[in-house]
């Protein structure tokens, strides 16, 4: 089927494809599930979903979903609607995110809220969310809503914190990982977790899987964050130059404010609400030749290497090597 050669070069990997090893079928079956999952009766939302679905997507959560369920009793169909609903409630977040953004362009396409506005926007993600519900409603697996609900409200939680975070030049290291272990790890390790639970793999592999996801999520968000100051709004698919421009602080210039030779500069443009583009593009330029993003990236590889001592401790199975591949890719990544 051509469906997942067009998604894997939208992906812009060529090797992604052997990353996902067996679980790529699986994916591809996902893939019209999704579909029928976003869909309804509301011309308003009907095409712009089912394009957002079609327009791609690197679809790592249910991938881990897929690959967890491999260290308990393996039944396709058993975890089949679990890699959905983390699939349905990323895209939910990043169809909000892209509000509170007010991001133009989203896998390489126009944003929901940029196409037909904040408000229909925010139903759009509603919508999503609520079928997550639904889901869960007649799912076998109903009990593990706990740990999706409480997932959700903390994503909510790190959105939140980096609104209150913005402009703030003072933010730590440890504000940041509290942000991005919220806004976008837990959600990586709800998804190894939702996997190995669901096919009754013992506590103890539940809980490295879950510490994977986790550190593959930090990392994750961290190359994400390095991106926006390396890659471009082509091979990204969304724009770049964003969080500074938005006055999100993320850790290569939480490093640039504390090394950079120009940090009482940087921290004036910083923390001016009405800065120009100008001096936003000094900004970005001071981060970039601060050493911020060489930090970063090794702070990315230490998260990567403390998944790899979460997948040491698993069984000895095949799928390991998926689950390498994966936490190898979020730092090589260039989308
Ligand atoms: C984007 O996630 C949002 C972040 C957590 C940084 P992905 O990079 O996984 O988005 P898609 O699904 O591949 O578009
Ligand atoms: C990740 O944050 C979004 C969520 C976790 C919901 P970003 O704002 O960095 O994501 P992108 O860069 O827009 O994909
Ligand atoms: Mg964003
Ligand atoms: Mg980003």
């Amino acid at each position: 089927m051509s469906t997942f050669l067009d998604f894997s070069f939208r992906c812009g990997d060529k090797v992604y494809k052997k990353i996902l090893g067996e679980i790529e079928e699986e994916l591809l079956i996902l893939e019209e599930d999704l579909l029928a999952w976003v869909n309804t009766d509301i011309n308003f939302i009907k095409q712009p979903l089912k394009e957002m679905i079609l327009a791609g997507g690197k679809r790592l959560r249910p991938a881990m979903v897929l690959a967890a369920s491999r260290f308990g009793q393996y039944d396709f169909e058993n975890v089949r609607q679990l890699a959905v609903s983390v699939e349905l409630i990323h895209t939910a977040t990043l169809i909000h995110d892209d509000i509170i953004d007010d991001s133009p362009l989203r896998r390489g396409i126009p944003t929901i809220q940029s196409r037909l506005g904040k408000d229909v926007a925010v139903f759009a993600g509603d919508f999503l969310f609520s079928k997550v519900f639904e889901l869960y409603a007649y799912s076998e697996h109903f009990d593990l809503l706990r740990i999706v609900a409480k997932v959700m409200y903390q994503i909510c939680e790190g959105e939140l914190k980096q609104r209150e975070d913005l402009f703030n030049t003072e933010l730590t290291f440890k504000d940041y990982i509290f942000r991005i272990r919220r806004k976008t790890a837990m959600l990586f390790a709800l998804s190894a977790e939702l996997g190995a639970r669901a096919s009754k793999a013992p506590e103890k592999t539940v809980r490295a899987l879950h510490k994977y996801g986790m550190n593959v999520g930090i990392a994750f968000q961290i190359v994400d964050d390095m991106l926006d100051f390396t890659s471009d709004n082509n091979k990204l698919g969304k724009p770049v130059g964003a969080d500074i421009r938005e006055g999100v602080i993320t850790l290569p210039t939480i490093y640039a404010l504390k090394h950079s030779k120009q940090r009482e500069f940087l921290k004036e443009i910083l923390a001016n609400k009405s800065a120009d583009e100008e001096e936003i593009e000094e900004a970005i330029e001071i981060v970039k030749n601060s050493g911020g993003l060489d930090y970063a990236k090794g702070v990315a590889e230490k998260y990567v290497q403390k998944a790899q001592q979460s997948i040491a401790e698993l069984p000895d199975i095949p799928i390991k090597k998926v689950l390498a591949n994966i936490s190898s890719l979020v730092t090589n990544r260039t989308k």
